[in-house]
């Protein structure tokens, strides 16, 4: 078949090597973005006077009729026309005929792919968001409904202070609300037009690169050529975000495959989270959760295997570009999902309130607490940290808990210790009275949510 870029070659293609150049089975995602693109750039055309009234009303025509043929999933592509740009350019051509030529006038398919990507990131990026917002607002409906739900806190996976379960919760809405940020935050690069770059250093037409931008929707252009044809930027910058925010979503996984198991029984996944085991007949597998943890790998991958594409790349366009559209399409479409599944799998997950708190009674969790206690009575801190240290140990040997130890022996450890003790010990207080700013009392976490829900709004 004959090349749209034809003229110059006189030795025929082989078919297995126009395989390996081509990337129609990749960047066909992007067919509305390129009609669209297309449909602006004609415009623009005709604004200018480059085109005439009557040929840019006619590739409109032929233009729609293909974007209502693709979404009826009546178009088919073919190798042989290599990408996107030259399948639609074709396809055009079989509309309305040799007028379909005029379409890439003052363009070339280097600021034409670019901006496909533009558009396609744009509108990802706002789905993203938008699948953000409603899993925080479904974690900080959970927290709500578990303020004086208590577990252990962490460090080290050990048992560390007493937390409440809305706690937890919130920090991980805190993580997400600095995603959000970092989202409209590359919105800003993404939402640009290099539409008018042509192949890298612009054009002898009088085009107007701003008028094109407006139709698109897109808030600025580029004001250099080569940076408009061979930024990725872009795309970089939207996949180290993704991978940031599945590095948070592998960690709440990671938590909640923990939280489901037999040792930790703190909260029941739904059945339609998980599954069995083709052998073991009492198995239920948090395999959603595990498969978030382990979709983070092929986040991470896409990351790093555009940025090394791009290694010591010279301007402007290079072929090698042609391997970033895969990777942001894997990533979106990975991450979308991953938010997709979470947020159902949370707002469904039930919480063992009894398990919880019973794991905070028999450990030392309060052994800060009994510090504190001394310290407040006048003993300066670190001799009072000695003290239950020493205590600890005694008890971790007779195979007692700090609310164990009677008043008397307390009282042999300091005067200043009074029946008050056990109050001070229990984790409900622990919790109540960490009443610091941004800590987990009680108090602090009420309203906490009342200002997270009143910026939500
Ligand atoms: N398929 C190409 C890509 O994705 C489009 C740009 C091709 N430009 C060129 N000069 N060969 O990068």
């Amino acid at each position: 078949m004959e090349k749209l870029w034809g003229g110059r070659f006189e030795g025929k293609s082989e078919p297995w090597i126009e395989s390996f150049g081509a990337s129609i089975s990749i960047d066909q995602k992007m067919a509305q973005e390129d009609i669209t693109g297309s449909i602006a750039h004609v415009k623009m055309l005709g604004k200018t006077g480059i085109l005439t009234a009557e040929e840019v009303s006619e590739i409109l025509r032929g233009l729609k009729q293909l974007e209502m043929k693709l979404q009826s999933g009546k178009v088919t592509f073919s190798e042989q026309n290599e990408d996107i740009h030259l399948n639609i350019e074709k396809l055009l051509h079989d509309e309305i005929g040799p007028l379909a030529g005029k379409m890439h006038t003052a363009r070339s398919r280097n600021d034409q792919v670019a901006t496909d990507m533009h558009l396609y990131l744009k509108n990802k990026v706002h789905e993203i968001i938008q699948e953000i917002k409603r899993f925080k607002q479904i974690l900080l409906t959970q927290a709500e409904e578990n303020i004086t739900t208590i577990m252990p806190g962490y460090t080290h996976l050990q048992h560390a202070q007493p937390i409440s379960f809305a706690h937890h919760l919130l920090a991980y809405h805190a993580m997400l609300t600095r995603d959000v940020e970092r989202f409209f935050e590359n919105l800003n690069r993404i939402d640009k037009s290099p539409l008018g770059a042509c192949a890298l250093a612009g054009t002898t037409f009088p085009i107007d690169p701003k008028y094109t931008a407006a139709l698109l929707g897109l808030k600025d252009i580029y004001h250099n050529s080569l940076d408009a044809v061979s930024d990725r930027d872009f795309i970089v910058e939207f996949l180290s975000n993704s991978a940031l925010i599945m590095m948070h979503l592998s960690r709440l996984a990671e938590e909640m495959i923990l939280w489901t198991s037999h040792e930790f029984q703190f909260i029941t996944l739904s059945d339609a989270y998980t599954t069995g085991s083709s052998i073991m007949p009492q198995k239920k597998n948090p395999d959603m959760a595990e498969l978030i943890r382990g979709k983070t790998g092929r986040v991470y991958g896409n990351l790093v295997s555009l940025l090394t594409t791009l290694k010591a790349l010279p301007l402007a366009y290079n072929k090698d570009m042609q391997e970033d559209k895969e990777g942001m399409f894997d990533t979106a479409e990975t991450v979308l999902s991953c938010l997709k599944i979470f947020s159902s799998m949370a707002k469904e997950m039930k919480v063992n309130h009894e398990t919880m708190i019973q794991a905070t009674q028999k450990d030392f969790s309060n052994a800060t607490e009994l510090a504190d206690y001394l310290a407040k009575k006048g003993i300066p801190f670190r001799s009072a940290h000695e003290m239950v240290g020493k205590l600890v140990l005694s008890c971790v040997k007779r195979g007692i808990y700090l609310q164990d130890v009677t008043l008397a022996e307390y009282q042999t450890l300091s005067p200043l210790i009074t029946a008050d003790v056990y109050q001070a010990l229990r984790s409900e207080t622990a919790v109540l009275k960490r009443s610091s700013y941004g800590g987990t009392g009680f108090r602090q976490i009420e309203e906490m949510i009342v200002l997270l829900k009143k910026k939500e709004s």
